[in-house]
């Protein structure tokens, strides 16, 4: 992709992790102002987004709450628990699982899982060499066992991020992480300029830094297409706005521009 003196190449350390502290070599400085949770999916899903910070660039970070059939909560992409979203999220009920989609959106969990000691963790196996702090209690890939009202779908073929989408039967929705993206107006004129130098403005796209790192295309040409089997009514992401319009659509017409056959 090119690049800018202000707005480099996004490199998938940053534009993956969400670090809590700032202390990483890669210089993510998250802002711990106070974060408030927004309705999604009346009684159902809410979301809260915080800006990260990295290599000049500022996107929106995006976490989901889900309460599920049984009245507890599920924690999508977990961020660093202010005093604030903790007694927001607790209103709502209890946090049972704290989900890490990928094996970069791992760094603030150690944190939501001291808040929330009761939660479980779960994420891809990938992780655990890259963050010794993390209790994992199931691989993400087996979370529809243990909650039948989700279906699991993992991106094959792209071990870089090692990604699993999930699905959630009552609402149709579905939760990615750095599936794809999209920037638009509401964001800071940073992430704005590199997006537009990328192709992420206003058009869902693959992360750039994704687009060189599919190890197998027709693997993930198989992942991607049992989508199209999920009445999907929203893709909810971590970095861009919610999708309500043709969501599966423009999800497969993203990676078919990669050079993926779908
Ligand atoms: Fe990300």
């Amino acid at each position: 992709m090119p690049s800018t003196r202000r707005a480099r190449p996004l490199k998938r350390e940053v534009v993956g992790s969400d670090r809590c502290n700032g202390a990483g070599r890669r210089g993510i400085v998250p802002t711990m102002r106070e974060q408030t949770l927004s309705e999604v999916v009346p009684g159902r899903i809410w979301a809260s987004e915080r800006p990260v910070w990295f290599s000049g660039v500022r996107l929106r970070a995006r976490t989901s709450v889900l309460r599920l059939d049984d009245g507890s909560l599920l924690v999508h992409s977990p961020t660093p628990p202010s005093d604030g979203w903790r007694e927001e999220v607790a209103a709502l009920g209890e946090v049972a699982w704290l989900v890490i989609p990928n094996c970069f959106h791992h760094l603030c969990t150690p944190a939501a899982a001291a808040a929330f000691p009761a939660a479980k963790v779960v994420a891809p196996t990938s992780v655990t060499p890259k963050n010794p702090a993390l209790r994992l209690n199931l691989e993400v890939r087996d979370l529809a066992t243990a909650i039948p009202e989700l279906a699991v779908i993992p991106l094959d073929g792209v071990p870089f991020l090692d990604e699993t989408l999930l699905y959630h039967r009552p609402t149709q929705t579905l939760f990615g992480a750095d599936v794809v993206l999209r920037a638009d107006e509401s964001d800071h004129w940073t992430w704005r300029f590199a997006a537009r130098l990328t192709g992420c403005y206003k058009r869902l796209s693959v992360p750039p830094d994704v687009r060189k790192k599919v190890a197998d295309k027709a693997a993930a040409a198989r992942s991607l297409r049992a989508l199209e089997a999920l009445e999907v009514q929203r893709l909810v992401v971590a970095h861009g706005a919610v999708i309500d319009e043709a969501p599966v659509p423009r999800l497969l017409e993203a990676w078919r521009l990669i050079g993926v056959s779908l």
